[in-house]
Parts: structure tokens; sequence; C-alpha cells
């Protein structure tokens, strides 16, 4: 069977610690979408590391992890994270698996993704930059190359062919900058790649399901960045919802058992478009800064703001959430009041759904107050010790979500997790 861990919100969840927490329990941990885009913190002997392509379980040994064909992989910046990860006693060789099909990252996709935002303007994304949808495009457009195409002697012949197609996007676009210096690192890293596991990922999952492993599909980003549910066009380019795992991995509808939501006990975002209950403000600030809401891969502020439960139940119905995690409760040590969102305010009308272009209307959010607990949470073990006001929100999220909540974290570290 498959459990899947995902975010809720617009990413940065904290879905790695909560990964790396359960990994041990798995077999296998899985990426299914996404790629460098993804920045997921871990603490690993109290020090920090932030993985963006190798999943959460790679600090257990006895865990293997596939980088699955819904990912699109940037081979340099694979290279240095496995660096950081060897540097703390980590054999990468042994533990990490590649599926054929997964999508190569180019340097010229990403130097379309700076040219495509560059024209958007005051419109932009807010990409990370990192080339994910221009690489998404061409799998879709059916013009990518594969990791196992690597192994193919025509892999340069296609690469000049489709690097040509791409210098000419360029031109049009004005873009001329030198790509020289990052073709020399990409080459670098795709002798790096060939010397990997590269496998066939359905078989490879398929194979172990059916001899009764347990696999963990670690998403990245977050279901409201999803490419057809989020707040298109302020998305990323998969689908980072629990469907996605099907086609991410190879695995069938059958075989996915939990789904396990994160969200934060607040809501933040990074990059451009909607966002209802962000809060321009103090508060908005105090939650910035008690929550280090800096992005983990680019290190832009995060866009902060009170839950959104309209948004939260439309990601428990898409994605068949079975357990809610509820993080950063900690950071809400600190405040006299709290709120939820329970309905947007349309043209005067309210509503509980989340409407189909966010971007173009003026949704005020209708706001649930709660007093603060005002109680430093974070050494807590048990659920019956946390304050009483604390329970009461989460009780309400409970029931407005229909979702139970099975786990609070407390802090950053792996052993701040709270059983419910
Ligand atoms: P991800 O992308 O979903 O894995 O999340 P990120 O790593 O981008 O961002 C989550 C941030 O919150 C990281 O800096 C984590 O170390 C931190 N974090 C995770 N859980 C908690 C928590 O319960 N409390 C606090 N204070 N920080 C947390
Ligand atoms: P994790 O896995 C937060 C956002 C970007 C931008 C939009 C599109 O760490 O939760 P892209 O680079 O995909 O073209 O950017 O999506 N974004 C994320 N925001 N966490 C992430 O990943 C994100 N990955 C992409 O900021 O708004
Ligand atoms: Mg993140």
């Amino acid at each position: 069977m498959v459990d899947v861990i995902l975010g809720l919100q617009w990413g940065d969840e904290g879905k790695g610690k909560i990964v790396d927490y359960f990994a041990p329990r798995y077999d296998l941990i899985a990426r299914f979408q996404g790629g460098p885009n993804a920045g997921h913190t871990l603490y690993v002997d109290g020090k920090k590391i932030v993985l963006h392509q190798i999943p959460s379980g790679i600090f257990h040994e006895k865990t293997a992890n596939l980088i699955g064909n819904g990912v699109v992989l940037d081979p340099v910046i694979l290279k240095k994270e496995c660096d950081s990860v060897a540097a703390f006693g980590v054999d990468y060789r042994k533990n990490i698996y590649i599926s054929q099909r997964t999508h190569l990252i180019l340097p010229t996709h990403r130097a379309l993704d700076k040219a495509s935002e560059m024209l958007k303007g005051a419109e932009k994304i807010g990409s990370t930059l990192k080339g994910i949808a221009p690489a998404y495009m061409d799998k879709t457009g059916r013009n990518g190359l594969r990791v196992g195409d690597l192994l193919d002697k025509s892999f340069t012949t296609q690469y000049i062919r489709l690097r040509l197609k791409h210098q000419k996007l360029l031109d049009n676009l004005n873009f001329h900058e030198d790509l020289s210096e990052w073709e020399e690192e990409f080459f670098e890293a795709l002798d790096f790649i060939r010397q990997f596991k590269i496998v066939n990922g359905e078989y490879f999952i398929n194979e172990r399901l059916a001899k009764g492993k347990t696999v963990l599909a670690e998403g990245a980003q977050g279901s409201m960045l999803d490419v057809d549910f989020g707040t298109f066009p302020y998305v990323t380019s998969s689908n980072t919802i629990s469907a996605g795992v099907c086609t991410g991995l190879g695995v069938a509808p059958q075989q996915i058992r939990d789904v396990i939501g994160v969200s934060k006990a607040y809501c933040t975002r990074v990059g451009g478009g909607p966002f209802p209950t962000e809060l321009e403000d103090a508060t908005g600030e105090q939650l910035r800064k008690i929550g280090n809401e800096f992005g983990a891969t680019t290190g832009r502020p995060r866009r902060c703001g009170w839950m959104d439960g309209v948004a939260l139940r439309f990601a428990c119905m898409i994605n068949g959430v079975t357990k809610l995690v509820i993080t950063k409760a900690d950071v809400l040590d600190a405040f006299e009041e709290l709120k939820i969102c329970t309905a947007y305010k349309i043209n005067g009308e309210m509503s509980t759904e989340i409407p189909f272009q966010m971007n173009r209307l003026k949704i005020e959010p209708v706001l649930q107050s709660f007093e603060g607990w005002k109680t430093d949470i974070t050494a807590t073990k048990k659920y019956d010790n946390l304050p009483l006001k604390m329970r009461d929100y989460v009780q309400f999220i409970n029931q407005y979500l229909g979702v139970r909540t099975a786990y609070i974290s407390n802090g950053p570290g792996k052993d701040q997790l709270i059983e419910n």
C-alpha cells in the first residue's frame, strides 16, 4: 500500500519534517511531482538541511528513495544536493533510485523560465526560476529529454536539437545571456547521474508493493498550487494533489491508503497570486518573524495570513484527505487573538467555495475569532497537555473540515510532534 503526505496550502507546510519523521515506517519514499522548486527543511542531529529533489527519507539507512517519473530533475542541483547529504555521512548512491522516465531540466529551460517571467512584467508568477514550467511544457509538448535517454548514444544529438529550438525561442524573447557556464556544469552533472541506479520506476514500485512493502509518496508544493485546481495561473506546472501520485509513480488508485494532508496553523504563500487571508500589517509581520517565514529555496519573504478554511476544505475534498497534520502551531503561542476564515464574501455574496478566477475577484474573508492560548507549547509531548484553548482551535478545524487532526507539530525539531 501507498500512503501520501502532501501540502494543503500554497507549499512550505512543513512536509519535509513530517516525511522525515514517518520515513522509518516505510520501505520506500518516492517523490512524484515537482522538482527543485521544492525546498523541504529537515533537522538531522540538530543541523538544518534543505532538500530540493532528493526524497526526505534519505537520512534513514533502511529506506530506499525514488525520484519518480512525474518529477522534473535538474542534474546540477541534484549533484550539489548529493554533496550536502554526503557531508552527513549518507551513502546516497546506495539509497537513491531514479526513474528512467523522469524528465530532465536543461540549462535552456532555466533561461526560458527567466525570459517568460520577464515578459509577464507586473503579472509575473513569482516562479522559483528553476525551469519547472518550460521542462513540463517540453514533456507535454513531446520534446523533453528523459533520464533514460542519458544511456542512449543519441543523447547529445537529441540535446543539440532541443537546445537549438530553445535558442530560437530565447532569441525571440530577446534573452541573450551566455549559457556556456551553465552548460558546462550540466554536462558534468550528467556524468554524475549516469552512475545512479536508473530504474523502470513503475515496475520497481509495483514489484515492491506486490511483496507487501510499504511506500510513502512525498508531495512537493501544495494543493492550491496544483496546475488544475490551484489559483491558476499563479500555480506550479504539475499536479500536486493525491491524483498526481498515480501518474507520477505508476501506481493504481486502489493502492493508495492514507492521504495525510499537512497544513500550517496559519497560512503562507511565496510568489504572486491571490491570498484572501493575507495580513499586510503588523500581525502579518509578527507571523513572518516568529514563524521565520522566508523561502527555503529562494530566501524570499513569505506572505503571511490566517488559516483559510475555505481553501483547506477544498484541498481536503480534491485530495481525499484521511488525516490532518497541523504544523507550526507553536508560532501562534504569543498571539492574543487568532482567526480562521470560514467563508468568502464576493460582491456582497457569501460563499464557501473556491471561485473560478480568484485573482480577478475582490474577496473579503469572513473570519471567526479565537482567543489565543498564550502558552509556550514547544516542549509539550501529549495532546491532553496542550492548552484547552488550543484544543478548542483544533477541534473547530476538525469539525469545519470533517477531517481529524492526527498530529500537531510544535517546533521544527523531529521530536516536536504530538500525536492526537
Ligand atoms: P516544506 O516545503 O513543506 O517541507 O516546508 P519548508 O521546509 O519549506 O518550510 C517549513 C519551515 O518551518 C522549515 O523551516 C521548518 O524547519 C519549519 N517547521 C516545520 N515544522 C515546524 C513547527 O512545527 N514549528 C516551527 N516553529 N517550525 C516548523
Ligand atoms: P515546497 O515543496 C512554496 C511557488 C513559487 C511560485 C509558483 C510557481 O517547498 O512546498 P515554479 O517555480 O513552480 O514555476 O513557481 O509556485 N512554489 C512554491 N511555493 N513552496 C514550494 O515548494 C513551491 N514551489 C513552487 O513561489 O509562486
Ligand atoms: Mg518548502
